[in-house]
């Protein structure tokens, strides 16, 4: 299994391109479940769950081209995939896939909208807490779907099609808007979602559907009105940028110090967190096309934040936060109000000299004056970055276990760090 060495102490200087999210490309390649018609993604990102997804996609009988790198694209330019899901062989989602990926459990929503039947796999069990689909399936079960368990599989049934309905979620979900979203545009008549997510990665698969011939309005809202069509058709579609990956390299530059530019990517998209970040001590400014992050030698101060869904700090950048403040003055509170169980990076920053105290949904986090280089393990794709921010300022080596995880969700880590002076190198085997 792979390892990534770090010798911490570098100052990160230079630029970093941002790539497509993965959590919008995601739902947008299962959105190409919902015609017969190619569906063209630009910006897409090279990562572990995009061929996972592609893999359980080719399984249903889509079909799926990846475009050769044109003259001027680097390695880091995303990809072009076009899906083609006109022969559904299979509507069938078993559980060696579903479970290497949960965000796999979505297709539910375009087989039976189309096909009128899904039998996907339960996800499996995960590492941040316990994740239902109980308002997945709530917002099917309002669209007119019948819903059996059978076998650890959720059978979705609707022969005669999906009906438009009220859908109201009592708490924010993104996949459960994903769903409720994909679903509604081929169901008869109107269907509102209220207490939607409002996620920029909702809009972005709001805007492709509506390039397919859906009729959606208030995707960025809470409320979402769709009206649904007889059959959707082809389109072509750029992922937005990655909010998680542009936090992330943010953080890594407020801890390290130094001066780098995020390209590709925008401000609105993670506002609250950057807002974080200058008052941490952090410059933050736009650029054109990008975001420009300093800091010069002056130390960081302690901020408290709380996890919410968008506008909101994220919960995706939870982890690298609390790396962040593990080198601040003073104690910051950081509060996870999404996942239960969602600190399991405390133990591991812990082996570098963090100090770190959990109680309840909150971790207290005491700035400490150094990090020291220890081995460490990843243990979720988020926890496993925190543990990179961490190692680019611990004195001496850090090496960093299970980094498939990391795989998952960042295109490129150890390349675009290396190019802006950290000293960082993927171990194989
Ligand atoms: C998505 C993101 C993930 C991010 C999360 C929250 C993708 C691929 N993943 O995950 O990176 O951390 O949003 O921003 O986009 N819940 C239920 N019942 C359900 C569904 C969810 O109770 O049926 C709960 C969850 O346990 C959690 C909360 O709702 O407490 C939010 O989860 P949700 O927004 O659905 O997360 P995901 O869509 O799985």
């Amino acid at each position: 299994m792979d390892r990534i060495r770090i010798r911490g102490g570098a100052p990160l200087n230079g630029l970093i391109p941002i790539s497509g999210a993965k959590n919008a490309a995601l739902p947008l390649m299962i959105a190409s479940l919902l015609t017969d018609e190619a569906l063209e993604l630009g910006n897409v990102p090279r990562l572990a769950d995009i061929s996972s997804l592609l893999r359980i996609m080719s399984n249903f009988g889509v079909d799926h081209s990846i475009a050769g790198r044109r003259p001027g694209q680097t390695s880091e330019t995303g990809q072009t995939i076009r899906l083609t899901a006109r022969s559904v062989i299979d509507t069938c989602a078993p559980y060696e896939l579903v479970s290497t990926m949960r965000a796999s459990f979505w297709v539910i929503a375009p087989l039976v909208a189309r096909f009128g039947e899904a039998r996907v796999s339960m996800p499996g069990g995960c590492a941040i807490g316990t994740r239902p689909v109980d308002l997945l399936l709530m917002a099917l079960t309002k669209l007119g779907a019948t819903i059996e368990i059978d076998g650890g599989y959720v059978v979705a049934k609707a022969p005669k099609g999906l009906i438009g309905a009220e859908i109201e979620f009592p708490k924010v979900t993104v996949g459960g808007t994903h769903v409720a979203l994909m679903a509604a545009t081929l169901a008869r008549g109107t269907t509102v979602i209220r207490n939607a997510a409002r996620e920029p990665e909702v809009i972005d698969l709001a805007d492709c559907l509506i390039k397919m011939g859906a009729k959606i309005e208030g995707a960025g809202t809470s409320e979402i009105v769709v009206e649904g069509v007889a059959r959707l058709g082809g389109a072509s579609h750029e992922v937005l940028p990655d909010r998680i990956e542009t936090g992330t390299y943010a953080m890594a530059v407020a801890m390290t110090g130094g001066d780098v530019t995020l390209e590709h990517t925008r401000p609105e998209l993670l506002q609250f967190a950057l807002d974080v970040l200058g008052q941490t001590g952090a410059e933050v400014s736009t650029t054109p096309g990008g975001i420009r992050v300093k800091r010069n030698g002056n130390g960081l101060t302690s901020v408290d934040v709380t996890t919410d869904p968008f506008p909101g700090f994220p919960t995706d950048l939870q982890a690298q936060f609390m790396a962040l403040m593990t080198r601040a003055n003073g104690v910051s509170r950081i509060r996870e109000t999404i996942f239960e169980n969602r600190f399991m990076h405390v133990q591991e920053l812990a082996r570098l000299g963090a100090k770190i105290r959990l109680d309840g949904d909150s971790a207290y986090v005491e700035g400490v004056p150094a990090l020291k280089g220890a081995p460490v393990m990843a243990t979720d794709l988020r926890a496993s970055v925190s543990l990179v921010i961490a190692g680019l300022v611990a004195e001496g080596e850090t090496t960093i276990n299970r980094v498939y995880h990391l795989d998952r969700g960042f295109e490129a880590l150890e390349t675009k760090l290396a190019r802006c002076g950290a000293e960082i190198e993927r171990l194989r085997g």
